[in-house]
This record gives C-alpha cells, structure tokens and sequence, in this order.
C-alpha cells in the first residue's frame, strides 16, 4: 500500500488514493478556499492521489448547480492553487 504506483508514466507516491466526492459548495461552477481546505487536507494526510469531485465541462453537464466547472478562464484559475498545494506534498491532483 506504500509503495509508488506508475499508471502511464504518472508516478503516485503510494497506493492510497481519495475518491471524488461532490461538496455542492461551488458558486458559478468556481472552486474556492473550502475546495482548498477539502481536497489539502487529504494530500498532507499523505494520499497519494486526490481526485477531485466531478467538474463539469460546461454548465449544463453539472449535476446540480452547486458542482465545480471547468468551461471558463476564471475556473482554471480557481483549480491552479488547489492542484499546486496537491502537488506540492508530492501527492497527485486527479480530476473527474
Ligand atoms: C458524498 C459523495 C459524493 C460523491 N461524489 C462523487 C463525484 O463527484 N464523482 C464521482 O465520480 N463519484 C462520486 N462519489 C462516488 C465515490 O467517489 C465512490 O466511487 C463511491 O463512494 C464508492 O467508493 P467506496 O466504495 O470507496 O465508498 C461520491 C460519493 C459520495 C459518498
């Protein structure tokens, strides 16, 4: 369980991975500071993947209107501090 795992040249760092899990907390499809604290807890918790909850591609694709997106600018860089604070523990950010 502790040792790295590769899957197509990605390397995680153990075997413990985080499922997605959608927090309904997102405004306009926008991760925020609760995002952040959500999904860094579980990387300094040592997981070595996090997969963040489902992100919807366009608005209509979301499942309630609560759920984070990825159809804007402004979205990219909401993800960007969470993904980097992932990566910065050597943990693997994922996304679904
Ligand atoms: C509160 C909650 C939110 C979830 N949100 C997502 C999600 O956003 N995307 C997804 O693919 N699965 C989601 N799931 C499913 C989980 O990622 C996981 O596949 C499911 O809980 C089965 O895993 P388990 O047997 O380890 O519990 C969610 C599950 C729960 C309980």
């Amino acid at each position: 369980m502790f040792r790295p795992l590769t899957i197509r040249g990605v390397t995680l760092s153990n075997r413990i991975g985080v499922s997605p899990m959608c927090m309904y907390a997102a405004e306009e499809g926008h991760a925020d500071g609760f995002h952040l604290a959500h999904l860094a807890r579980f990387a300094l918790g040592g997981a070595g993947l996090v997969i963040a909850e489902a992100t919807a591609v366009e608005p209509r694709g979301r499942i309630s209107p609560w759920d984070t997106g990825l159809w804007a600018g402004t979205h990219v860089d909401a993800w960007r501090p969470i993904t980097a604070v992932i990566a910065a523990q050597g943990r693997c950010p994922g996304s679904n």
